[in-house]
């Protein structure tokens, strides 16, 4: 059974990843410093997956703490690296610290691979490295253009720190899945999305509004040149990205790669608006959202929606839920987190 380190693996994206992998009988190690997650999440992977994975609580920005894992665990066989911070406007106000959370914990955890004879590396990126691009849908090829946030910009550095790694280590094996807009949670509703304080995201501020914390939805801005006024994204179930990076892991590990460092949108290929997505989620709760029209929220673009055909052709996997049934798994998980 391979061992597979799942760093931030008690985050949104990074549990759901962890249920996938022991699913498929990988044995899990997690590190993750329980700054953005709680050892609940631990317990709901647990009870979803019948399996306990070893955790290791670590700061990665601590260089030696990160060369102490990897001399402990020298059979790692793959590394799915998630841990970093992902707020958009926080990283606007707090720069620094996202240089520094985002980039050194990466090029810690590289160094260690670039020493072992074999490395397989996934990497959390995101569809924000192509900013507004210029044709939709968009595809692997799509112009990286300067970033709108640090954030966004710790998510191109990296590629680039990875790219030219990989350029000298042919030992190291590296995938870059830029993702599109995960949302929704488990089917069992064990493990979800679980925004701290008021959540900048629109799907949990949605459920958060449904359940009766929030007063009301503000849509930002309804005057796009997009058909119904307000931007349109490509929203993917979490289990989707989840089995994506199974996906990905296993073409490392089954050597399939046909370059030691490549990149693959990870999205369903189809746009929806934000009041499509407000429709959705009346149609699934049959509820309805008490929205208001506000400004537009600066940094955002237009239209972002993945061409997956790279990853349909040549990684073998495609996203297999509708925008409702995400949208129902978000609220099912809302309403369990409510007591509702
Ligand atoms: C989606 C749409 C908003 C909240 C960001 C990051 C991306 C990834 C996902 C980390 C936009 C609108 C939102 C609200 C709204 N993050 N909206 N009212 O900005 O596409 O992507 O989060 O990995 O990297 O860039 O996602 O959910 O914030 O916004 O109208 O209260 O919903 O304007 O059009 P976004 P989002």
């Amino acid at each position: 059974m391979d061992k597979i380190l799942v760093t931030g693996g008690l985050g949104f994206i990074g549990s759901h990843t962890v249920v996938e992998l022991q699913s498929e009988g990988f044995e899990v190690v997690i590190i993750d410093n329980l700054s953005n997650s709680s050892m609940d999440v631990l317990e709901g992977i647990t009870a979803i997956s019948g399996k306990s994975p070893i955790f290791e609580k670590l700061e990665l920005k601590d260089k030696s703490a990160v060369q102490n894992f990897f001399s402990k665990y020298k059979d790692i066989k793959g590394v799915i690296h998630f841990a970093a911070s992902k707020a958009v406007g926080e990283s606007v106000q707090e720069p620094l610290m996202y240089y520094e959370n985002n980039l050194n914990t990466l090029i810690y955890v590289l160094q260690e691979l670039a020493a072992k004879t074999e490395a397989n590396f996934i990497f959390s990126s995101s569809c924000t490295v192509y900013g507004q691009a210029d044709e939709m849908p968009i595809t692997e090829n799509a112009a990286i253009k300067p970033a709108e946030s640090p954030y966004g910009n710790t998510k191109q550095i990296g590629e680039e720190i990875i790219k030219d790694t990989c350029k000298v280590k042919p030992n190291l094996n590296a995938i870059a899945l830029r993702y599109f807009n995960p949302i929704g949670a488990h089917p069992t509703a064990r493990i979800g999305e679980l925004p701290i304080g008021v959540p900048q995201n629109l799907v949990p501020f949605i459920t958060q509004t449904g359940a009766g914390l929030r007063d009301a939805l503000s849509v930002f801005g309804d005057d796009y040149p997009t058909p119904d006024g307000t931007c349109i994204r490509d929203y993917i179930h979490v289990v989707d990205l989840a089995k994506a990076h199974v996906v990905a892991l296993k073409r490392l590990l089954s050597k399939k790669n046909i370059a030691n460092y490549e990149t693959f949108n990870i999205g369903t290929g189809v746009g929806s608006s934000v009041l499509e997505v407000i429709h959705a989620f009346e149609r699934v709760s049959d509820k309805k959202l008490n929205y208001q029209i506000a400004d537009r929220r600066i940094g955002d673009v237009i239209s972002a929606y993945a061409d997956t055909t790279k990853a349909n052709t040549e990684l073998g996997w495609e996203a297999k839920s509708s925008l409702n049934e995400a949208i129902l798994s978000a609220w099912k998980w809302e309403k369990k987190i409510r007591g509702l």
